[in-house]
């Protein structure tokens, strides 16, 4: 747990590291002291199936609930403060909270990780977490290494991104995801070419030649991070966004810019599940993971290619990234998606969770509260009524400040604030009945 015994000076550090300017943040001034009335439940839990556990509030009026109340209990407190920092109070474990259903992950860059203060945010709340950067391709694939000591048909890999990482997760119980072996993005076109060149007129290594690379670089790296930290990773996205109906590839698949596509064809996924097979750790996942995954032509097209994988024996799981919206998808779409993928018998991940809110207004923090409670609300059905198995959900990002999406500065996605402060989406994970679920 964060411990409030350092209140001041971690305090006073954290605005300090994050270089906030205390004023500067939209929830700062409307934060109530919790004087103890809003205290979360540290060690609150969800037990699989069991329905009274999630109390739904529909329009949450603290009033309407005391009234509801047989007169013997005592008046629930339906929580109002939603802005409580995670430095200064003990906050509830998500981890904790959903270990019964399935792991809450985060994904991290390294930076990010190795301050203090966000590090011990992470441990206390998920056990599950995906490098955002630093086991993509471009991290892993060394040009000079490659063109010294390689071969033509086996480049060299470094590890030195994403070491302190994974070892981060052996001294901590937490488990990875790897994130990602066959990429079309972040993934050097040199490495598709002839000798590796990187000069304008490089031409595309044959079939044949990247056939093989594919295999030694899925060889290498699940070699390297299943030797030096065994057991760490538990899933794998080995192929991940191939499908992008209209593109002009066979079956769906993405073509245009997808370079694994134009040098091996449209077979390239299953090679790589094939090999990702022959290689991995029989107990580690293997999943296709992707965006956009409720549009019906893409959801239809990663159907089709994920039960081809499965017949041949090669594929435990599908990944739905939901990078989403405040309205769109509507959560209709969203678990018939996830309904489906469920009728496959394959796992599935929600992999890469992030909701789009360009606004910073109290109650469009509540209304993304709602929209991540109904989200969980929604999972936890799917996994009660044995329609989906479920494993993971990864939020990605920590903080609002560092997210993907937030290049404007004008994005708030997440759990967590920039002073590392809950938000009401957080609150909403956690099913707290001070968060409406409609
Ligand atoms: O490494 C360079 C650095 O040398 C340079 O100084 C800096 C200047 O901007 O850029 C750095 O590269 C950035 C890289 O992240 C590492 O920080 C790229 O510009 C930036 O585009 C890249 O963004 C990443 C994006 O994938 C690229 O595809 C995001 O951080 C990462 O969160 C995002 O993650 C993807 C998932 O892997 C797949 N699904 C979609 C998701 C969101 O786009």
């Amino acid at each position: 747990m964060l411990s409030g015994n350092k209140n001041g000076i971690r305090r006073a550090a954290a605005w300090m590291l994050l270089g906030v300017m205390v004023c500067g943040f939209i929830g700062c001034g409307q934060k109530e002291d919790t004087d103890g009335k809003n205290e979360g439940t540290p060690e609150a839990q969800v037990t699989k199936g069991a329905e009274s556990d999630v109390q739904v509030t529909q329009g949450a009026e603290p009033e309407q609930d005391a009234t509801d109340t047989a007169p013997t209990e005592p008046a629930k407190e339906v929580r109002t403060d939603f802005y409580i920092s995670s430095i200064d109070e003990e906050i509830p474990s998500m981890s904790e909270y959903w270990k019964d259903y399935f792991s809450i992950g985060i994904a991290i860059t390294k930076g990010e990780l190795l301050n203090d203060f966000k590090g011990d945010l992470i441990k206390q709340q998920f056990n599950s977490m995906t490098c955002g950067n630093e086991m993509k391709p471009d991290a892993l694939l060394d040009r000079e290494a490659t063109k010294s000591a390689g071969t033509e048909t086996c480049p060299v890999l470094k590890f030195d991104s994403c070491d302190e990482m994974l070892q981060f997760c052996v001294d901590n119980n937490i488990k990875m995801r790897g994130h990602t072996l066959v990429w079309h993005s972040q993934t050097p076109d040199w490495f598709f070419m002839e000798e590796y060149s990187n000069k304008p007129d490089a031409v595309f290594a044959s079939r044949e030649v990247m056939l093989q690379r594919m295999e030694n670089y899925i060889r290498l790296v699940m070699e390297y991070v299943n030797t030096t930290y065994p057991g760490v990773v538990y899933a794998w996205d080995v192929v991940n966004e191939a499908i992008a109906p209209g593109d002009g590839g066979e079956d769906g698949m993405r073509m245009s810019d997808s370079l694994w596509y134009q040098t091996i064809g449209p077979d390239f996924v299953e090679k790589a599940f094939e090999y990702a097979r022959k290689y991995a750790d029989p107990e580690q996942k293997l999943f296709y993971n992707d965006f956009n995954t409720y549009e019906a032509p893409k959801r239809i097209a990663i159907l089709n290619l994920v039960n081809k994988i499965k017949d041949q024996g090669n594929i435990d799981g599908i990944g739905m990234q939901s990078h989403i919206g405040m309205s769109s998808p509507t959560l209709l779409d969203y678990e018939e998606t996830i309904r489906k993928f469920g009728e496959t018998g394959l796992e599935i991940q929600i992999t890469e969770l992030d909701i789009n809110l360009d606004s910073n207004t109290e109650e469009d923090f509540l209304k993304e509260g709602t929209r991540y409670k109904r989200l969980f609300f929604t999972f936890k059905n799917l996994v009660d009524n044995g329609e989906a198995n479920i494993t993971n959900i990864t939020v990605w990002g920590l903080t609002d400040e560092g997210s993907w999406l937030n290049k404007d500065g004008k994005r708030y996605p997440l759990l967590f604030n920039q002073v590392l402060e809950t938000k009401p989406a957080f609150w909403g994970v956690l099913m707290d009945d001070g968060i409406p679920l409609y």
